[in-house]
């Protein structure tokens, strides 16, 4: 069974077998009846770089409702299969806010709590209540608070202790109702609002916005694979911050905490002049470095190949380790 399809980095693995799960019974039964599984949600965020030789369960739970709601807040339920987009369009056009900095990201509701996705400065661990889970061992279901998530830079507790264990069924996002938090202190959302002529944005203006600027930077999986950012953005001492910047002047950095700064990938990416390079049909986005993409017939082998090429180019140059965000299978 090809699994072109069910990865947006568009890689042709092939699957041992496969089946769809559409409720948390059929869930149960494919769990009992296989212990060989590998779970497979909107495939956005992983690279294949070898055949599976396992049944694949593809989580597709559909389902969006409001669990409860009170004069400010409402309280979301979106199960784990729903398209995380469309999720977030959902929540937009009820006037539901909290979310609309995360729009037109790829994947699933299921797979937003594993890594705490983010853009924009916001995160999902801003807005998500609570999760439910179920234990792959026992078929117990289990429910997460969002502290009890571990939430952290693009973690999660599902990332680490839990990592195989559980999986995500459905996820409660708790949204206002009014008096919305705007959050637009992302530079390039300011600017892309003001472009539209926009002074007082509307949760809807700031989702246009945001889906302009991924338009313009980011590929769309649809027309040239990809998995999003491919590195998490480095997370270094000051110390190894200011040394390396006496000899690169010009690296922009975020502070993070009293003794640590973040440095954006694509820009050390990009310096380190693979920006819009390809190698066969693997490739580094023209507009944004952080990006790896494939042209049609890459190889999971062949972009994992090209991402240790360019951690490692990465490192001797300014002697910053990235690390992958994406999941290598
Ligand atoms: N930059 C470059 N060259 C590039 C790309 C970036 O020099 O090719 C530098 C620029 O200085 C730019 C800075 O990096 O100002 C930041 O770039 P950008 O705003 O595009 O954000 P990012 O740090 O590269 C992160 C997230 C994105 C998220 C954006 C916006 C990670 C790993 N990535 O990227 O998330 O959309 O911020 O908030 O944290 C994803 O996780 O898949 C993803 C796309």
């Amino acid at each position: 069974f090809s699994l072109k399809n069910y990865n947006t980095f568009g890689i042709k693995a092939l699957a041992k077998s496969f089946v769809e799960v559409t409720s948390t019974e059929e869930l149960t039964q494919v769990l009992k009846d296989n212990q060989d599984i590998f779970i497979l949600g909107g495939g956005s965020n992983m690279l294949l770089t070898q055949n599976i030789e396992k049944l694949v369960v593809h989580v597709n739970l559909k389902g969006i409702e409001v669990v409860k709601e009170d004069d400010n807040f409402v309280w979301v339920k979106g199960n784990a299969g729903e398209n995380w987009h469309e999720f977030v369009q959902w929540c937009i056009a009820k006037d539901f806010g909290g979310i609309e900095n995360l729009s037109l990201i790829p994947g699933n509701v299921g797979t937003t709590p594993i890594q705490n996705i983010g853009a924009y400065g916001v995160e999902i661990k801003d807005t998500m209540y609570r999760c439910e889970a179920m234990n792959i061992e026992t078929q117990q279901m289990q429910t997460f608070t969002n502290a009890e998530c571990e939430f952290a830079y693009r973690e999660s507790i599902f990332k680490n202790e839990l990592k195989g264990q559980f999986i995500i069924t459905s996820v409660i996002y708790k949204l206002t109702k009014k008096n919305h938090n705007l959050n637009t202190s992302y530079g390039a959302i300011d600017a892309e609002l003001a472009k539209m002529n926009i002074e007082n944005p509307t949760i809807k203006n700031i989702s246009e916005a945001v889906i302009a600027i991924r338009s313009s930077k980011l590929p769309n999986p649809k027309e040239l694979g990809n998995s999003g950012s491919f590195f998490k953005n480095p997370i270094i001492s000051k110390e190894l911050y200011e040394k390396a910047v006496q000899q690169f002047s010009e690296m922009p950095h975020y502070k993070v905490s009293e003794t640590e700064v973040k440095v954006p990938a694509g820009w050390l990416i990009e310096q380190a002049g693979f920006k819009g390079k390809r190698f066969g049909d693997a490739g580094i986005h023209k507009n944004q470095a952080l990006v790896l993409v494939n042209y049609g017939e890459a190889t999971g082998k062949e972009i994992y190949d090209l991402s240790k090429l360019i951690q490692k180019t990465v490192l001797e140059k300014f002697g910053i380790a990235i690390e992958a965000e994406v999941n290598i299978i």
